[in-house]
C-alpha cells in the first residue's frame, strides 16, 4: 500500500518537476491524477476536478487560476459526474491517442471511462497517437495536439462549449462535421447537467442566435448579423470590451470576440435563469461585476417558473406558486430551478356534480399561451365552461379578449406591474373548496405590496442618507404642506369631442412615447396646448379621476403642467402646457447648431430641480423611472420641464416595458433595474448623471464610438475614445482634465468652474452604488455651487474599461 503511494509520488515527482501545477500540459506519461491540477502558461487558466458547492460529485473542469471565486468556464462531464477524485485520472491513451477521463461514476461501481474526447479517426488523424499533448492555453482552450505535429489540432474545448463562452471561444456551426457550438445552461446552481435552456444558431443558416426553452421553443432572438453588431443587440455592449465578429467561411460560421485589452477578464454564461449575462472582474472589489443581460427582464424567458408558476418581475425570486399551490421540487426551487414548476396542495373534487371546486382570482396576469379561447358570453359562463370539464385548471375572462379555458396546466404567466383596478388580465384559478377558504384568508397581492414596501422603503434610505438633506427636507415639506392645504387640483374636464376639435382630429402628432402618442391642440381659441391619448390603460373611470387628479397637484416650475383630461367611456386623454421648442433630444443633438453652455447649465439645473421636487417635494415620493432627453422638454425660454412623471402609477404599465424601451444596461438605466434589486429614486439619479454627460458632451453617450455620426463636426470623432463616454469622462476628471470632456462644438467658451461642477456630479450620480449617488436636493446644491463636490471615484463597474483608455 504505502509502496504504492510512493510509487506514484515517484511518478508525480518524476513527470512534474518542482510543484505538481506547474505544467500546461497532459500526456501519455504525465497523467493528472487525483485533485492535481495544470495550469495555462501565464496562468490564467487551471484545468482539474472540482465538486461545485460540495455536492460530493466531481467534474473535470477550467476555471481562472487567479480568481478567489472559483469561476468554472468548461466542463467536461456535466452529465455523468465521478464519485471522487481518488481514483480520478485525465489521460492521453495510448491507444488511440484521446484524452479521456477515467474514475469512478456515481451510477457503476467500477472504474471506467467517464469522458473522452472521442475522436473520430477519419477527421483529424494523429500520426503518433501514443505522443499526443492535451494543452490548457491561456484563452481558456484546452486543447489535444497530434503528437508528431504539433501545429494540428485534433480536438479542442471550444468546440465543446458548456453553458460559457469566453472571448476568442466561439459559437455556431461546423459546416464540415456539423456540430454546433452551443451554450446549454446549468440545471441549477449546484448540478452542471444541462438545463432547459440553450442558445444556438440559427439551423437554417442565418446568422441569428437562438434561445430555445428545451430545445425547441425560441424565446430570444438576436436579430442576424448587420456587419457590425447583431440586431436586437445593444451596440453599447458589443464594442466596449471587444470586438465581436460573425464569421462565415466554407467550413464553419461563427460568432467569436477578441479583447481590446487582454488584461480584461470577462464572460458570457447562459444561466440557470436562461439569460445570457455577461460579467466583469473588477480587481479592484475582487469580484464579478453583471455587466449585460439578455433578455433584459427575466419573466421574458419562457416557462422560467415551470407548469402552474407565475414570474413577477418585482419580486425575489421571480417565481412564485399560486395560492394553493407548492413547488413541486422544493429543494431544487431553493437553488433557483424553478422549471419543475408547482403543484396543487390539495387535489381537486371535481365531483360530478361539479359544485365543490371554486376559482381564486389573480389580476394582472399576461398569459401568452396555453389557453384555449371558448365561446362564452359571462365570465359566469366561462367558469362554468371551465368547472365543466375536470382537467380545465383553470380560465382568463376579459371583456375584450373573451373567455379562455386552461386544460392541464399553464407554464408562461407573467405578473404584470401594474397599479389600480380592472380585471381584464385576470387568471382564475381553479382550487378545491378547502384550498379556496384558506387561500381567501391570505393576501393575494404579494407583488402589489412588494412594490409598495419596495418604494417605501427606498424612500425612506433616500432620506436617511445625509442629515442636511433631512433637515432641508422637512423644512421644505413644512413649506410645500402648508401650500398644499390651499391647493385644490384645478383641472378642466374635456369631452372627447372638444379635444378632437382641439386637435384637429388628432391630425399633428408630437411625438409618441410608452404611453401613448401626443397630439398638438389649440383650446380656447388661441392656447396650445399638447394632448396626450393614454394606452393601455386599466382604470375605471372613478379610479381614474382620482389618480389625475392627484397629477394635478404636482405642479413645479420645472414639471410640465396638467392642464385637464377627458375620461370618455372608450379613451381616456391628458391635456397638457404646450412646449414650442421640444424636447432636450432634438436641441442638444440637432446637427449645425451648438447650445451655449450657459444655456445647458440653466438646463441641468432645472431638471435637477424638478426631479428634486418630484422625489421629496410632493407628498408621496413620485419616482420618475424613465428619465431621458426625450422626457425633458423645453418652454419658449428654453427652461427644462420633465414630461410623463406619475404614469407607471396612472397607467398601470407593465414594469417591462421601462426595460426593453431602454435597449440594455448602458443608456440612462441604472444597474439595479436589471439586477432585480429594488427601485429607488436613485435609479432616477443615474439616468440623470447620464443626461447630464450628454449635456456636457453634446453627444449621446453611446454614440461616442459609433461611425457614422453626420455632424459636421466629425472630424473630433476621430479624436474620441472607442470607449462609452462616461467612462472616459470619468476618468479624465480623476486626472483632473475636466476640459477634455466638454463638448468640441463650444470651442472651449465655457466655465471651467462650473464644467469642474457638472462633470463631478455627474459622475457621483453614475457610481454603481446606490447610497454612493447622492440625493436629488444635494445635487441642486452642488450644481448651485453651495457646497463642495469632491471629485468622484470612477465607478467601479467601469473602472476597468476606463483604464483601456
Ligand atoms: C488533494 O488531496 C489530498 C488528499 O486527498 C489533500 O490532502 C490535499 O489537501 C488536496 N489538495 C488540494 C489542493 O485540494
Ligand atoms: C449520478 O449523477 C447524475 C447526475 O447528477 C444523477 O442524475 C444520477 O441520479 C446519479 N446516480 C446515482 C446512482 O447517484
Ligand atoms: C463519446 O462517444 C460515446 C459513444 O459513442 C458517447 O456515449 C459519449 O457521449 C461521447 N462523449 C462525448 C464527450 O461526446
Ligand atoms: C501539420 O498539421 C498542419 C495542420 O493540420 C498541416 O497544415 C501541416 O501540413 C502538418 N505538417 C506536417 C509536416 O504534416
Ligand atoms: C427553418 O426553415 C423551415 C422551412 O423554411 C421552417 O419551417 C422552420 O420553421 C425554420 N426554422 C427556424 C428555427 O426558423
Ligand atoms: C421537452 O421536450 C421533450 C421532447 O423533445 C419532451 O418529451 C418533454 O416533455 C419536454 N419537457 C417539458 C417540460 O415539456
Ligand atoms: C473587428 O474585427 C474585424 C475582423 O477581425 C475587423 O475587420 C474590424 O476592423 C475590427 N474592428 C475593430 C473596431 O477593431
Ligand atoms: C497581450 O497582448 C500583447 C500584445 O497583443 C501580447 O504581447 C501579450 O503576450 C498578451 N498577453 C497575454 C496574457 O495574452
Ligand atoms: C357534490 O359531490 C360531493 C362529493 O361527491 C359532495 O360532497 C357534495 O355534497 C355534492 N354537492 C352537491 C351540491 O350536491
Ligand atoms: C405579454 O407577453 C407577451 C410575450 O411575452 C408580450 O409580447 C406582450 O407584450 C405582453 N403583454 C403585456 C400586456 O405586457
Ligand atoms: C375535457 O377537455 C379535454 C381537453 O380538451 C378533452 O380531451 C376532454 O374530452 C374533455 N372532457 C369532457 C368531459 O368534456
Amino acid at each position: 500500500m504505502s509502496l504504492a503511494v510512493l510509487a506514484s509520488l515517484a511518478v508525480l515527482a518524476f513527470s512534474c518537476p518542482g510543484v505538481a501545477a506547474a505544467g500546461d500540459t497532459v500526456s501519455a506519461r504525465q497523467p493528472l491524477r487525483g485533485n492535481a491540477t495544470v495550469v495555462s502558461a501565464q496562468g490564467k487558466f487551471e484545468l482539474g476536478l472540482f465538486s461545485p458547492r460540495a455536492s460530493g460529485r466531481f467534474f473535470l473542469g477550467i476555471w481562472y487560476k487567479n480568481i478567489p471565486v472559483q469561476t468554472v468556464v468548461w466542463i467536461a462531464n456535466r452529465a455523468s459526474p465521478l464519485s471522487g477524485v481518488a481514483s480520478a485520472e485525465l489521460r492521453v491513451s495510448p491507444d488511440d491517442g484521446n484524452l479521456e477521463l477515467v474514475g469512478l461514476s456515481n451510477s457503476s461501481a467500477s472504474r471506467g471511462i467517464v469522458w473522452s474526447s472521442n475522436l473520430s479517426s477519419s477527421s483529424s488523424v494523429s500520426s503518433s497517437p501514443w505522443s499526443n499533448l492535451a494543452v490548457m492555453r491561456d484563452n481558456g482552450n484546452l486543447v489535444l495536439l497530434d503528437g508528431g505535429n504539433s501545429s494540428n489540432v485534433l480536438w479542442q474545448s471550444f468546440d465543446h462549449p458548456t453553458d460559457t463562452l469566453v472571448p476568442e471561444g466561439w459559437l455556431g456551426e461546423n459546416k464540415l462535421t456539423g456540430e454546433y457550438q452551443t451554450l446549454t445552461s446549468w440545471r441549477n446552481a449546484e448540478d452542471p447537467a444541462p438545463g432547459m435552456f440553450t442558445c444556438t444558431v440559427d439551423p437554417n443558416g442565418s446568422s441569428e442566435f437562438f434561445f430555445l426553452w428545451n430545445g425547441s421553443r425560441a424565446y430570444w432572438r438576436s436579430g442576424v448579423w448587420t456587419g457590425r453588431v447583431f440586431a436586437n443587440m445593444p451596440e453599447a455592449v458589443n464594442n466596449v470590451l471587444f470586438n465581436q465578429t460573425y464569421v462565415e467561411t466554407p467550413a464553419y460560421r461563427r460568432i467569436t470576440s477578441v479583447l481590446y485589452n487582454n488584461a480584461t477578464i470577462t464572460r458570457m454564461v447562459l444561466d440557470f435563469t436562461g439569460q445570457i449575462k455577461q460579467y466583469i472582474w473588477v480587481p479592484y472589489s475582487q469580484s464579478w461585476q453583471f455587466f449585460w443581460a439578455a433578455p433584459t427582464v427575466q419573466c421574458d424567458v419562457y416557462a422560467l417558473c415551470g407548469a402552474f408558476g407565475i414570474c413577477s418581475q418585482r419580486s425575489q425570486p421571480p417565481c412564485q406558486c399560486p395560492p394553493g399551490f407548492t413547488p413541486a421540487a422544493e429543494r431544487e426551487w431553493g437553488l433557483n430551478d424553478w422549471s419543475g414548476g408547482c403543484h396543487r396542495s390539495a387535489s381537486l373534487q371535481c365531483a360530478s356534480n361539479g359544485s365543490t371546486d371554486g376559482f381564486i382570482e389573480i389580476p394582472y396576469m399576461n398569459l401568452t399561451d396555453d389557453s384555449l379561447a371558448v365561446s362564452a358570453q359571462s365570465k359566469a359562463k366561462c367558469e362554468s365552461a371551465c368547472l365543466k370539464n375536470c382537467s380545465c385548471e383553470a380560465y382568463t375572462f376579459s371583456g375584450s379578449g373573451g373567455c379562455a379555458v386552461i386544460y392541464g396546466g399553464f407554464r408562461n404567466v407573467q405578473q404584470l406591474y401594474v397599479d389600480g383596478g380592472g380585471s381584464s388580465s385576470s387568471l382564475y384559478v381553479r382550487l378545491s373548496d378547502s384550498e379556496l377558504r384558506r387561500a381567501r384568508g391570505t393576501n393575494t397581492k404579494n407583488g402589489h405590496l412588494w412594490l409598495v414596501l419596495g418604494i417605501v422603503l427606498a424612500c425612506l434610505a433616500a432620506l436617511g442618507a445625509s442629515a442636511l438633506a433631512a433637515w432641508i427636507l422637512l423644512s421644505r415639506r413644512k413649506r410645500q404642506a402648508e401650500m398644499g392645504n390651499q391647493k385644490e387640483s384645478s383641472l378642466v374636464v374635456y369631452s372627447y369631442g372638444d379635444l378632437r376639435a382641439a386637435t384637429k382630429n388628432f391630425s399633428e402628432r408630437l411625438g409618441g412615447g410608452g404611453f401613448g402618442a401626443v397630439y398638438r391642440g389649440v383650446v380656447n381659441r388661441h392656447a396650445q396646448v399638447a394632448v396626450k391619448k393614454l394606452e393601455g390603460l386599466r382604470q375605471g373611470d372613478k379610479q381614474f379621476r382620482t389618480e389625475v387628479n392627484t397629477l394635478g397637484l404636482i405642479q413645479h416650475v420645472n414639471l410640465v403642467r396638467l392642464l385637464g383630461f377627458c375620461s370618455s367611456h372608450h379613451d381616456k386623454l391628458l391635456v397638457y402646457e404646450y412646449m414650442p421648442n421640444g424636447s432636450l433630444d432634438t436641441y442638444l443633438f440637432r446637427s449645425g447648431f451648438s447650445p451655449s453652455w450657459h444655456d445647458r447649465y440653466g438646463i441641468m439645473l432645472g431638471i435637477a430641480r424638478g426631479l428634486a421636487y418630484l422625489h421629496e417635494g410632493c407628498r408621496e415620493c413620485i419616482i420618475h423611472c424613465d428619465i431621458k432627453p426625450e422626457n425633458i422638454l423645453l418652454d419658449k425660454d428654453l427652461c427644462p420641464k420633465i414630461a410623463d412623471f406619475g404614469m407607471a402609477k396612472l397607467v398601470g404599465r407593465d414594469f417591462s416595458r421601462v426595460l426593453t424601451t431602454m435597449r440594455g444596461t448602458i443608456g440612462y438605466l441604472a444597474p439595479e433595474w436589471i439586477s432585480g434589486l429594488p427601485i429607488s429614486a436613485k435609479a432616477d439619479v443615474y439616468s440623470f448623471g447620464m443626461v447630464l454627460f450628454e449635456l456636457i458632451s453634446g453627444r449621446r453617450n453611446t454614440e461616442c464610438y459609433g461611425t457614422g455620426h453626420n455632424s459636421d463636426d466629425d472630424a473630433d470623432a476621430g479624436q474620441r475614445p472607442s470607449i462609452f463616454f462616461p467612462v472616459w469622462a470619468a476618468s479624465r476628471l480623476a486626472e483632473g482634465d475636466a476640459a477634455a470632456v466638454a463638448d468640441p462644438r463650444l470651442h472651449g467658451d465655457v466655465s471651467e468652474e462650473k464644467l469642474g461642477r457638472a462633470c463631478r456630479v455627474a459622475c457621483w450620480c453614475i457610481q454603481d452604488q446606490e447610497e454612493h449617488r447622492p440625493t436629488m436636493a444635494q445635487v441642486v446644491q452642488a450644481l448651485e455651487g453651495v457646497v463642495d463636490v469632491h471629485v468622484p471615484p470612477v465607478p467601479r463597474a467601469l473602472q476597468h474599461l476606463a483604464m483601456q483608455a
